[in-house]
């Protein structure tokens, strides 16, 4: 059983051989993780502008786009650290399942973002318990880079989350709780790959 709490209520728990599949291909899983970190900064700008008329909020939205940033950056210096390159871009295949199943308003973007990072956040955690021994992802800088993502993350997740309660209150927390259903689905509907999600 997992010993990991993440920030939302998610409705299916990863198995921990999932980390070995995804293990499987480190450099794809890299590259595809540096192909999601830049979606996350861009997906974050985005929103900035869509609450230009709340200052804290955009401002709250455009530090964590530089964190995605910094964290898209890091994920390069990775990749080329251990002498491999980012592979094209295959797509997200579980953000654009949950984005077919989105209203096109700002609440289920919101949600969604919550959800893909609280999915995230799980996934690091147990990728960072698989890597403990991986002959190559095992290394302690890299360990302590994972765990400082999943952090990080799980701190978006919350953010995106009170940004839905706070525009939309109750009819969010309606909305999410249907959400955590869809996302169930679509994350047991997933081959494992090796990518986050
Ligand atoms: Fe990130
Ligand atoms: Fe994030």
């Amino acid at each position: 059983m997992n010993a990991f709490t993440p920030p939302l209520p998610l409705r299916a728990e990863t198995p921990a051989a999932w980390a070995e599949a995804a293990l499987a291909d480190p450099e794809a899983l890299l590259s595809d993780h540096a192909h999601c970190e830049k979606k996350a900064a861009l997906s974050a700008l985005t929103l900035a502008q869509a609450f230009g008329d709340q200052p804290r909020a955009s401002v709250l939205l455009a530090r964590l786009a530089e964190e995605e940033m910094g964290h898209f950056r890091r994920v390069l210096e990775a990749l080329q650290g251990f002498g491999w390159t980012l592979r094209p871009d295959g797509g997200n295949a579980y953000a654009q399942a949950l984005h077919r199943l989105a209203g096109k308003g700002l609440l289920d973007r919101l949600l969604i973002a919550a959800l893909i990072e609280a999915r995230s956040c799980e996934r690091l955690w147990l990728l960072e318990q698989a890597a403990a021994g991986h002959p190559v992802l095992g290394a302690a800088p890299w360990l302590a880079f994972l765990l400082e993502l999943e952090r990080c993350e799980a701190g978006h997740a919350l953010s995106y989350r009170g940004l839905a309660e706070e525009r939309f209150g109750d009819q969010a927390r309606a909305r999410l709780d249907w959400w955590l259903d869809r996302e169930a689905e679509v994350v047991r509907a997933l081959p494992w790959r090796s990518v986050v999600h």
